[in-house]
């Protein structure tokens, strides 16, 4: 069996104003009003199977929005609230121990609740399976198409016997600077890591044994002292507080031997940003990606969204406007990213 985890703790800055501290990114619409949310969507799309209820992995704060977005899909789930974030890495491994507390064969597909998916991910999944239940740690690859500093790379070091589908990886570069994501890419062989793996929960935890202890007593401890409260288990505060803060890429993927790439056959979108929304949205004849109440005038290859007001672009070009009840952004479009540094200041305003 499959134990789906749902990594859906992170704060998606790039995407203010829709997201905010309060309510972060995946707890929203796909595609404006009345769609899914992006939680909801990753949880669906790995249901059935050989999958078992997932187990969600959140900030304490927002074990309330998961619960409500389970209820509304019908899904039982099993809720781990973080009383801080600490990045991934020890996300995972609380979820991982939880796991092997009900079963000490558990296999995890560890799933990020930020993405857009087209095309088949479960029956990949599911051939890689018994390379999971051996002992490996399997990363699921996508296509690369520019060089991307916010991703993974993973480069192809060639086909594993006994293993169809599965590849030996030469390495496993978590975010590299520019020049390096060049030349990965230049190379031919590199895949960006799509951010799903699978591995025995058992897997992780010795790894982390061999390369983090510290982080492995800390999360170990905060799940022993945990409480419970009506949405799910709550890991102690001065416990997990001593984990290191680091994604799973960096603690374990980019040292394990015991790491394998599986190649996946979908579109793909990480929707990181405002120009990755622009990217997945339908465009009309003018380019303009609009959601909301939007008169546009002479505007081109813009996103304009609104919330709950009229809004009216006139003569713009490569253009996002962002329209919130609170809050309002416009920027161009080739500098959207840069909406982390004006969250920043924000957050040291308040
Ligand atoms: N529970 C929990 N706690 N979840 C978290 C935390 C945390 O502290 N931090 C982030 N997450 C969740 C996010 O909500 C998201 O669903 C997922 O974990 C990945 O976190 P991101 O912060 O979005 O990571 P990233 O996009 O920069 O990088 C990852 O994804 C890339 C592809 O989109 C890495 O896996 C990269 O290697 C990968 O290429
Ligand atoms: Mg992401």
């Amino acid at each position: 069996h499959i134990v789906p985890l749902v990594l859906c703790g992170g704060s998606g800055s790039r995407l203010w104003p829709v997201s905010r501290t309060d309510s972060p990114k995946h707890f929203h619409a796909v595609k404006g009003s009345n769609s899914l949310s992006f939680l909801q969507e990753t949880v669906q799309r790995h249901a059935g199977g050989r999958m078992r209820d997932p187990i969600l992995v959140t900030n304490a704060r927002h074990a309330h929005y998961v619960r409500a977005q389970l209820d509304e899909i019908q899904v039982r789930g099993e809720i781990i609230g973080e009383p801080v974030a600490r990045n991934t890495g020890p996300a995972v491994l609380a979820a991982a121990f939880r796991a092997l507390e009900r079963d000490p064969d558990a296999v995890l597909l560890v799933l990020p609740s930020d993405h857009v998916i087209e095309g088949d991910v479960n029956s990949t999944v599911h051939a890689m399976y018994d390379a999971a239940e051996d002992g490996r740690i399997i990363t699921f690859g996508v296509r690369p198409h520019y060089p991307e500093t916010g991703y993974g790379y993973i480069t192809d070091g060639g086909p594993i016997d006994g293993y169809d589908g599965l590849h030996h990886v030469g390495e496993f570069v978590e975010k590299p600077p520019l020049d390096r994501a060049q030349a990965l890419l230049d190379g031919g062989r590199a895949y960006w890591a799509s951010g799903i793996s699978m591995f025995r929960a058992d897997t992780i935890v010795e790894e982390y044994r061999r390369l983090d202890p510290i982080s492995l007593m800390a999360v170990h401890h905060a799940l022993a002292h945990r409480s419970l409260d009506g949405n799910g288990l709550m890991l102690e505060r001065g416990a997990f507080e001593k984990a290191e803060s680091l994604p799973t890429e960096v603690a374990v993927f980019e040292k394990s031997g015991a790491i394998a790439l599986a190649p996946l056959q979908v579109s793909w979108n990480d929707v990181g940003s405002w120009e990755a929304m622009y990217g997945i949205g339908t465009p009309d004849a003018q380019g303009n990606v609009i959601s909301g109440d939007v008169i546009s005038v002479a505007t081109r290859n813009s996103l304009v969204r609104s919330q709950d007001r009229l809004v009216a672009v006139i003569g713009l070009e490569n253009v996002v406007v962002v329209d919130t009840s609170d809050a309002l952004l416009v920027a161009s479009r080739s500098e959207a990213q840069k909406v982390k540094q004006a969250v920043q200041a924000l957050n040291l305003s308040d």
